[in-house]
């Protein structure tokens, strides 16, 4: 019914020849269940997708414009001709670093669908908003004001990340529990707005300090259909055991 998917994103790390290297060995991960996607650096987009590899590529950021007097953006136009068929919109290090708000997260959301990319949305929650226990109103205000806009037929280009940001890249992993309880109220939130055959249709992914121990008892959880992966992902045999796991 909907996809499982292991999605690694390499973030602002490796060489140029690391990253054709690794590459190249996720290209040989052959899962028949799960689709697998990169995220290179933006610059090594274009090399990695001339190597023609048996994978899917997509891009850690855009700017929302198709082009313009944007100084040092990249349009999505352009990763598109660079060659790549996804998108991760919403990830918590550009909420927090670079200061990107719900209402730019929907304009990005909107640029990338209308040009046919899709969308993989994170959203999550800091460590002092699960410690108050209001985690679900958090997220689902993230999905509002980002992602309800959009109609049943857009939503088909659109994956959701549930990345709780205590787990990022800080070996902290939400408990299988954790992760299911709010994916399940994920899934519930689209089926009252929009229905139970569209909430079953979407995939949602589990990312935070995802590795090749957690990842078997996450992925079988009723509604973690995959993985948005960080560090793990830099390492082909661990990215490739995590893939693996469904
Ligand atoms: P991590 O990163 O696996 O290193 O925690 C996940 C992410 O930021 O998507």
């Amino acid at each position: 019914m909907r996809k499982n998917i292991v999605a690694g994103n390499w973030k602002m790390n490796l060489s140029e020849n690391e990253a054709i290297q690794l590459a190249k060995e996720v290209a040989e991960i052959k899962v028949s269940n799960a689709e697998v996607i990169i995220f290179p650096p933006a610059i090594f987009i274009p090399t990695i997708s001339k190597l023609g590899l048996d994978i899917k590529i997509g891009a850690q950021n855009f700017y929302p414009k198709s082009n313009g007097a944007f100084t040092g953006e990249i349009s999505i136009n352009q990763l598109k001709e660079a060659g790549i068929s996804y998108v991760i919109v919403g990830h918590s290090e550009r909420r927090t670093i670079l200061k990107e708000d719900n209402e730019f997260l929907k304009e990005k959301v909107n640029a990338a669908l209308e040009l046919g990319i899709h969308v993989i949305f994170c959203c999550g929650e800091e460590l002092a908003i699960r410690e108050k226990g209001t985690e679900n109103e958090f997220v689902k205000n993230q999905l509002v004001e980002s992602i309800f806009h959009l109609n049943a037929d857009q939503l088909k280009n659109v994956t959701i990340a549930y990345e709780p940001i205590w787990a990022i890249g800080t070996g902290l992993t939400a408990s299988k529990e954790q992760a299911e309880g709010m994916h399940l109220f994920i899934r519930e939130t689209f089926a009252s707005q929009y229905s139970q055959e569209l909430a079953n249709g979407i995939s949602i992914l589990y990312g935070g300090s995802c590795n090749p121990t957690n990842a078997k008892e996450l992925f079988a959880c009723p509604n973690v259909d995959g993985g948005l992966i960080g560090g793990a992902a830099l390492k082909s045999a661990d990215f490739s055991s995590i893939a693996s796991s469904f």
